[in-house]
């Protein structure tokens, strides 16, 4: 209940999936969320939510993490609002189903614009206010697509070995810098959220195939239970590391 008292986190792409349940495990752990999404909507009811659960530790925001201005007004509107920022979770996604051979360049620009563009941008805003706050942990949120090759997610592919390969060099950065802010990407397998039955609805899977699988569907709460690991002082000395969440899909 107490793994993340006092610190302060922003998640990205969190009124829904894994964003939420991430958000709800923060919380849950002692810790203040800013809520955001492009939905805002969805990010002000998982903040309401969260607050009638423990009053005073959500406030939500609209926020397209594609937008360099945005950013701003985020991390400053976090830290004036609960004093510090010491977590961020680039979690905001979404799915483009498409070849290389099909995929249009604006596809390709859509989710690399959501997915590495917006990690980009998520973790140069975060920096300066960790910084301030004496460290902190940021969590980028990739994919299996880094491992295995997926030709129907070729733009998502792209983006998410882009946040792996971003993760890294920033990582190194801020050691280097004696920052004391750590950066590590999570690669999740296939988890029972709204983009997983988007996808497979235009390429006509049942779910099944996931559940009856030996590997299975995850549930975002198993991702989240990593996010709080990955975001509190346990996970102190694990620093620029790729972390696979995929009961062994991966390595068959
Ligand atoms: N579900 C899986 O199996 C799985 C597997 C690997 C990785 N992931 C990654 O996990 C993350 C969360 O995915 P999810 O499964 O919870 O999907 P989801 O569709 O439930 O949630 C994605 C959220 O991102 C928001 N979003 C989309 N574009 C945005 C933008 N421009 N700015 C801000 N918010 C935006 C959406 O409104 C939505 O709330 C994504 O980065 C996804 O690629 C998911």
């Amino acid at each position: 209940m107490s793994r993340l008292t006092g610190k302060v986190a922003i998640v990205t792409g969190a009124a829904s999936g894994l964003g939420k349940a991430d958000c709800e495990a923060l919380v849950r752990e002692g810790a203040q969320v800013m809520v955001t999404d492009v939905n805002a909507a969805g990010a002000a009811a998982v903040a309401a939510a969260l607050n009638a659960s423990r009053p005073g530790s959500a406030a939500s925001m609209q926020h397209d993490v594609r937008d360099e201005a945005q950013w701003a007004t985020v991390v400053a509107t976090t830290v004036k609002t609960f004093g510090k920022l010491n977590v961020l979770v680039n979690n905001a996604g979404v799915v483009v189903v498409a070849t290389p051979e099909t995929t249009t360049l604006e596809q390709f620009r859509f989710a690399n614009g959501v997915m590495s563009e917006g990690v980009f941008l998520g973790c140069k805003a975060a920096i300066p206010a960790m910084k301030e706050s004496g460290g902190g942990s940021i969590i980028n949120m990739s994919s299996i697509a880094t491992h295995l090759g997926y030709p129907v997610f070729f733009a998502y592919s792209a983006a998410k070995g882009a946040v792996q390969a971003m993760t890294k060099s920033i990582a190194v950065y801020c050691q280097m810098n004696k920052m004391n802010i750590r950066c590590n990407s999570v690669h999740p397998g296939a988890i029972d959220t709204a983009m997983v039955d988007n996808a497979n609805q235009q390429l006509g899977i049942d779910k099944s195939a996931y559940t009856e699988a030996p590997w299975g569907l995850g549930k975002p709460e198993d991702v989240a239970n990593l996010i709080v690991f990955l975001a509190s002082e346990e996970s102190r000395f694990i620093n620029g590391t790729t972390h696979v969440i995929d009961n062994a899909i991966s390595i068959q």
